[in-house]
């Protein structure tokens, strides 16, 4: 069976595992000509790479992408593209516990029970290393989107860690990048460091909430009905590891709106585009992009790997209690940011390459 791709048209299969010798993403139905080399996919895995707060897991890997394929003289030819990340930094005397024991909330038990063999070497392909493949995957579909949709750019970022919710009224762009946890919120910044730093010491961990919004998305995108764009983005986001819910504009708010309230009015704009009073819908309608922001939130659950003793079972059945040492991230949502934006690039780009292949240009002219 193969179902390690995902993607329609642009579509993306990863391969490897936490302690084999490499990981990576093979990358097929990129358009040729798409202006590309290393360094402008290395960008976006230096945003994922570990170790770089104490916040995140202190495993030292460069995450240093190769292209082995379908690459020529700086531009992509329309062949398959070979990504790999070599690992360097595996630590599996680490794991020695989880040879035999399964950790509560990780995949070791599922993997068992379907395969009866399991990679228990840094979760193997249950890690989250997979997620330096979509990445990388995102960094090509990144590249193609500036050529094909120039100025739609994708921003994802944390709005809750644990119950700790930002203040929408404080949000700045400009500090998504200022400070260790991608969030909109300096205050938020603050708070947080010292709630995580307490919890890591205690030997635990939390989930959160993530939202990635794509700005200057074309109306159009998506397809009703079974290619709804809001169907791929759900399955995008909910394939990334340790994600829990995923929800579109409004999500499960919408449930407690009324009909006048959730509806986002439409006006004629001066420059003779479609401008709506608000934005419950998430920026798609009936499956297909409205022209308005595109706002994905995820939630990511806490990392289960920790020092807290919890009771669990051997292979053979027989109780006992595990902690879980190695380096683990305390909050995976922090690293998982610029996955859900890797994933948001695909499925945008993704969509975009059926529209051209289905429509071409919009048909639907307003005035
Ligand atoms: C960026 C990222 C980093 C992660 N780091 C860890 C980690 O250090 N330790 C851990 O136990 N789980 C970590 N996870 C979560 C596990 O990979 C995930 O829980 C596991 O594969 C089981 O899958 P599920 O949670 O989707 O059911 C991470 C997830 C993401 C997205």
């Amino acid at each position: 069976m193969s179902l390690n791709s995902f993607g329609h048209l642009f579509r993306v299969t990863t391969w490897g595992e936490s302690h084999g010798p490499a990981l990576g993403a093979t990358v097929d139905g990129c358009p040729p000509g798409v202006e590309i080399d290393a360094a402008a996919i290395q960008h976006w895995l230096d945003r994922r790479k570990p170790g770089q707060s104490k916040f995140t897991t202190q495993r030292r890997e460069p995450d240093e992408v190769e292209i082995l394929s379908g690459v020529f003289e700086g531009q992509t030819t329309g062949t398959p593209i070979q990504l790999m990340i070599r690992n360097t930094d595996q630590r599996s005397k680490d794991y020695g516990d989880i040879v035999e024991k399964f950790r509560p909330g990780h995949a070791d038990i599922t993997y068992w029970q379907k395969y009866g063999i399991r990679d228990y070497r840094g979760g193997g392909r249950s890690s989250a290393r997979e997620t330096a493949a979509r990445v990388a995957a995102g960094g090509v579909a990144r590249a193609a989107l500036a050529t094909l949709a120039p100025g739609l750019r994708i921003t994802g970022y944390m709005v809750q860690m644990g119950p700790h919710a930002i203040d929408r009224g404080r949000f700045d762009w400009d500090q998504i990048e200022q400070n260790p946890f991608w969030v909109p919120d300096a205050q938020a910044a603050e708070d947080w460091a010292s709630y995580l730093d307490g919890l890591r010491k205690d030997g635990n961990s939390v989930g959160a909430v993530v939202e990635v919004v794509a700005r200057g998305v074309p109306a159009g995108l998506g397809a009703p009905i079974y290619g709804k764009l809001d169907t791929d983005l759900a399955a995008a986001m909910m394939s990334i590891n340790a994600v829990k819910g995923v929800e579109i504009g409004e999500g499960m708010a919408a449930a407690a709106l009324t009909g006048t309230e959730n509806a986002d009015e439409i006006f004629m704009g001066n420059d003779g585009q479609p401008v709506f009073s608000s934005n419950h819908a998430g920026g798609i309608l009936g499956g297909i992009s409205t022209g308005q922001d595109v706002v994905v939130r995820f939630a990511v659950k806490p990392t289960s790997s920790i020092l807290t003793p919890r009771r669990t079972i051997t292979r053979s059945g027989a109780a006992t209690e595990i902690v879980t040492k190695g380096r683990h991230d305390p909050c995976v949502g922090i690293r998982a940011v610029p996955v859900g934006e890797a994933m948001m690039a695909c499925v945008l780009l993704d969509h975009l390459l059926l529209h051209r292949g289905q429509i071409g240009e919009n048909r639907g002219r307003i005035g």
